[in-house]
């Protein structure tokens, strides 16, 4: 039995059958099948993790030990990986965490979500732009062509002092990533099924590249660079067992994207079974391919020199191979092209959802009448995503990726189990495995719930370096963090609570009371 009592305003819920109808009264066309499914997974997921950040997380933090950052960060993802396909074969429609809290824990937790996902995306997006400027600088460098330091900088930065890291502003304009966002938004305003086109090729280049980096790779692997395997703890989040988990969130950022897969929903010819081979299936072929690749990196050069933007060009440089070097980093650029590509779509539907739903302007959700993209919306969230990129260094977003994400998957691992409690009745293709307990008659099952400490485990780490940097003065990540929160709690308050369609259409809204027969 469900209880009657009116839900505050706050959390009021979308009920599951609204949703499901939503999905069927959707524009786009149905067009993405398996195969497809999994190369957008891919194409999000394989970027500057793996090209830029896994030697800075070697580097700084973990040494050989990133390999067990990486295998930490994908068991994290692996978990969450799971309650998305449960929720995502459930509920088959576009939106993605967004859509699902909506439907789960209420209208200001999925704005708190939907927000969460422009760290987890859009922001994203400019990260990697600013490691594709990086690597297509250093490529036009070996045909000649220098381009002037100050416009492939930040225009935030961070240098070194006595003190440690500081960032300092007005050093540049990196019109190199805008350029790369801006190509990337034109794409997906011509259309998805050219897009898709594009994807797949890229993503078969950046696999080949980083298949035969490996390979080639391990005819050069010298043991005594993995030895000791976890460097000695040198203080703070150097090396050592913190060095590793601090390194595994920032490697956490290599994984994001695989649930991009489910913001396709809406245009999956089989969303059912199609999202959860997606979503596994890119997570497994990604994670391979990580371990491997860094296995390479370190085993071919010490550890200490590979905090660089090109790290996989500092270890082609020890091979001793140019024309290999070449091939290296047409592969990053087409990987990174790739991950801003699927990643700016799946933003775009994102914020096409919360339009829909009036939390956000109507621009978002106005489809193009022939081509049937979100076009406006596509163009001004490539502007939001450019401006990004030309201002802020590579640390500050990846830390404001990882812990947008982090956050973003704990709401996920939470909706599954709010979801079996109060909707057990509901068919769901796909179940997480795994068994569960019962704590005050509430049943929760074990993979969400470690899926939610895995969660805590990557954002820690990161909120306690933020939280020291800001006692010793430097708080320029604080600053960037706190104003994003308020400008997404006053846009809600301005525009999404007086606009809601939920609120207005005088829906009796499902109050989801846990009841004797529900859990
Ligand atoms: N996982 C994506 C990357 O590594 C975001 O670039």
């Amino acid at each position: 039995m469900t209880t009657t009592k009116k839900p505050s305003r706050l959390f009021i819920k979308k009920s599951v059958e609204r949703v499901r109808a939503e999905a069927g009264a959707q524009p786009f066309r149905r067009v993405l099948g398996p195969v497809d499914l999994v190369m957008l997974g891919i194409g999000c997921i394989i970027g500057a993790g793996i090209f830029v950040l896994t030697g800075n997380a070697a580097a700084s933090f973990a040494g050989p030990a990133v390999l067990v950052s990486f295998l930490i960060a994908g068991f994290a993802c692996a978990l969450t990986g799971l309650c998305y396909a449960e929720l995502a074969s459930t509920l088959p429609v576009t939106g993605s965490a967004y859509t699902y809290s909506y439907t789960t824990l209420g209208e200001v937790v999925a704005w708190i979500t939907g927000w969460l996902m422009v760290l987890e995306l859009g922001i994203a997006v400019s990260l990697v732009a600013v490691g594709f400027s990086g690597y297509t600088v250093s490529l036009l460098r070996d045909f000649g062509i220098t381009v002037p330091p100050e416009l492939a900088t930040a225009y935030i930065n961070s240098v070194s002092t006595p003190d440690g890291i500081r960032f300092v502003a007005g050093q540049g304009f990196n019109l190199v990533a805008v350029i790369g966002v801006f190509v990337v938004s034109i794409l997906l305003v011509i259309g998805i099924e050219t897009s898709v086109a594009v994807t797949r090729f890229v993503v078969m280049a950046k696999i080949v590249v980083l298949l035969a980096f490996a390979i080639i790779g391990s005819q050069y692997i010298d043991s005594v660079h993995w030895t000791p395997f976890i460097p000695e703890h040198e203080g703070g989040f150097s090396y050592g067992w913190p060095g590793i988990f601090r390194a595994a969130s920032v490697i956490f950022f290599a994984y994001v994207g695989f649930e991009t897969v489910c913001t396709a929903a809406a245009e999956a010819r089989n969303p059912q079974r199609d999202l959860p081979i997606g979503i596994i299936g890119s997570l497994v072929v990604c994670t391979v391919i990580y371990v491997a690749v860094a296995a390479v990196l370190t085993g071919v050069v010490p550890y200490r020199q590979l905090g660089v933007a090109d790290p996989m060009a500092v270890a082609v440089d020890v091979m001793n191979l140019p024309w290999f070097g070449l091939v290296v980093k047409l592969g990053a650029i087409a990987g990174l092209f790739s991950v801003m590509l699927a990643t700016t779509y799946g933003q775009t539907r994102v914020f096409y959802a919360m339009s829909r739903d009036g939390l956000l302007p109507a621009l978002f959700s106005r489809v193009h009448a022939k081509r049937r993209t979100p076009h406006i919306g596509t163009l001004v969230l490539g502007v939001a995503i450019a401006l990004a990129a030309g201002l802020l260094p590579i640390t500050i977003l990846s830390d404001m990726v990882t812990l947008g994400t982090a956050l973003g998957f704990g709401i996920v691992c939470i909706s599954v189990i709010w979801l079996r409690n109060v909707r057990p009745d509901l068919e769901r293709p796909f179940q997480v495995p795994g068994g569960g307990i019962r704590v005050n008659g509430v049943k929760i099952a074990f993979i969400p719930a470690l899926g939610i400490v895995f969660c805590i485990l990557m954002v820690a780490p990161l909120l306690l370096d933020i939280v020291e940097k800001a006692l010793r003065g430097d708080a320029i990540p604080a600053m960037l963090l706190g104003g994003y929160c308020a400008l997404g709690a006053v846009i809600y308050w301005v525009y999404g609570l007086r606009h809601s369609k939920l609120a207005a259409a005088d829906v009796q809204p499902e109050t989801h009371g846990l009841s004797q027969e529900s859990v």
